[in-house]
């Protein structure tokens, strides 16, 4: 029998950090969106969450998204993996403690890109955890490249391959906002969210949408949105939803209606 299709799941760094503060972590949130994954009891789920005020700032001190030009960069590589092994086992107590059978997934022991492209994936173990009923969490990285010898991987780039690879049934992003706007709404008081969009549409809105002010490596909505498409032309469905409402993670992963944008191939 076939594997049945996983549900993607993006938390993204915004939601479980405090962006404003190096290093700030926002327990509560952590806390509250396990028991939200605990509760929905999602079957073939798979985790990804982001960096935020983790992974980013030591990223871009130590400009590790452009590549390794220099010999000081080495420490700032191996920080910023650090940095993002400990948010990811903030991340992974609230989950175990749960009861919840999650097992990170290192990406820069199992990923290789190219010019900052996902090249090469050992896909072997988490195939295994998967099929034995675990539940992996994965997260944005500092990993290897085949030509620039390293740069960051974002969650989101990871999402679109995990669901295109896994074929995934649907994909949830879970950021900091109602939803997918015209502008940013965070800076834009008339900013207009959109509840439903074709990706003809999507194409259409791209350019508009808002890039993140706060420090972020990975490119902010726009590039968020640009890293998802090869998934949605895939077929498969994304529901963007605001993770710091309490339980609208819970009804997203349940199918439940919840306020948000859904973006479909047509
Ligand atoms: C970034 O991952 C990871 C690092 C900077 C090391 P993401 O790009 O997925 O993080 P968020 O969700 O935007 O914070």
């Amino acid at each position: 029998m076939s594997q049945p299709r996983p549900t993607v799941l993006k938390i993204g760094g915004s939601v479980i950090t405090d962006k404003s503060k190096e290093l700030g972590v926002q327990m509560e949130a952590i806390s509250r969106i396990a028991d939200e994954i605990l509760e929905a009891n999602t079957k073939n789920l798979i985790i990804v969450h982001g960096g935020g005020s983790f992974g980013h700032p030591v990223a871009q001190r130590h400009a590790i998204k452009e590549g390794f030009k220099d010999e000081s960069q080495i420490i700032g590589f191996a920080e910023t993996h650090h940095v993002m092994t400990v948010l990811n086992g903030l991340f992974m107590d609230a989950l175990i403690w749960r009861g919840i059978p999650a097992i990170s997934i290192t990406p820069s022991s199992c990923i290789m890109t190219q010019n900052g492209r996902i090249a090469c994936f050992e896909d072997v173990p988490l195939k295994q955890l998967m099929k034995m009923g675990f539940i992996p969490v994965l997260y944005g990285d500092a990993v290897f490249d085949t030509k620039l010898g390293f740069t960051i991987l974002s969650g989101d780039q990871l999402v679109a391959f995990l669901a295109t690879r896994f074929n995934a049934k649907n994909i949830v992003i879970g950021v900091d906002v109602n939803g997918l706007y015209d502008a940013d709404p965070k800076t834009d008081a008339k900013a207009k969210m959109f509840n439903h969009l074709t990706l003809a549409e999507l194409r259409k809105v791209q350019e508009h949408l808002g890039r993140s002010n706060a420090c972020d490596v990975t490119g902010g909505m726009a590039n968020k949105i640009a890293e998802l498409i090869p998934a949605i032309e895939h077929g498969i469905p994304v529901l963007i939803v605001n993770a710091t409402k309490p339980k609208y993670i819970y009804k997203a992963l349940k199918g439940e209606r919840v306020k948000g944008t859904i973006i479909e191939k047509e």
